[in-house]
């Protein structure tokens, strides 16, 4: 009756306006925002539903679960990915992936590609992970310039960085380049409190001042109750008030 598990979308999405709406607006005037919240209290569903609204209102975004990734080699080329999807490009660069003819095949590809001659380099094993990935940063702002559009980038889970070996350096170089960026605004999440505080919230984090933060509560508990009376109702389980 209520999805539990995935993040929900659409219809099984509740409540949170005021803080989609919140977002929305500061991504929009080009302040970058962290949501710091437990496991399980909304934080993916919530920045879902702001990149749909996002995408209706014809900006550019892309999403990465930091941690879905074991490498900063794949967090690079999901990066790509992402921002290429906002060419329609995502599939075909997935799918050409460790074939350069493949790649040069598609016509608009190549063109990115002429463009942005990195992601060949990154193709041929040129770069370290590191390389590969201070070029995939560049590439979301400089993707977006040239197509004369903002995007606005997800890093879900941004804390699990911490489980990388370099995860200062990293740190710093993300925020030595996100600063300078002009096309491009960012929404980081994290579960952890203490370790969410010592990136973005106490004076000496590296993110301090950078992004405004955003400490996500329970569900109202007025909508969630209308919520439960209508379900209840569709599915004829007898509603109790109390
Ligand atoms: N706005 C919402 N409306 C309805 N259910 C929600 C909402 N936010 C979260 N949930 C429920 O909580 C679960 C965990 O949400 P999720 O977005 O994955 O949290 P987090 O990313 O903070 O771990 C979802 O599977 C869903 O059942
Ligand atoms: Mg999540």
């Amino acid at each position: 009756m209520i999805q539990v598990g995935k993040p929900v979308s659409g219809n099984e999405f509740i409540g949170r306006e005021q803080e989609i709406r919140e977002i929305i607006t500061y991504l929009k005037i080009g302040q970058s925002i962290v949501v710091i919240a437990p496991r399980r209290f909304g934080k993916t569903s919530l920045i879902l539903e702001v990149i749909r609204r996002l995408k209706k209102d014809k900006y550019f975004t892309g999403y990465i679960d930091v941690f879905a990734h074991a490498s900063l080699d794949t967090i690079a080329s999901s990066i790509i990915s992402e921002v290429l999807g906002n060419h329609g490009l995502k599939k075909a660069y997935v799918k050409s992936k460790g074939s350069l003819l493949k790649m040069f095949k598609n016509i608009k590809l190549k063109a990115v590609i002429e463009d942005f001659e990195f992601i060949l380099g990154m193709e041929d094993n040129e770069y370290d992970e590191w390389t590969s990935f201070s070029h995939s940063i560049d590439f979301i702002n400089d993707f977006s310039r040239k197509s004369n559009k903002k995007i606005a980038f997800t890093f879900d889970e941004y804390g699990d960085l911490m489980k990388f070996k370099k995860a200062q350096d990293i740190i710093k170089l993300m925020r030595s380049k996100i600063q300078k960026q002009e096309y491009a605004t960012y929404l980081f999440s994290g579960s952890y409190k203490s370790v969410m505080d010592s990136l973005f919230v106490f004076n000496k984090s590296p993110f301090y001042r950078l992004t405004r933060v955003i400490n996500l509560s329970y569900l109202e508990f007025n909508v969630l109750k209308k919520y439960m009376k209508k379900k209840c109702l569709e599915f004829k389980v007898s509603y109790n008030e109390n």
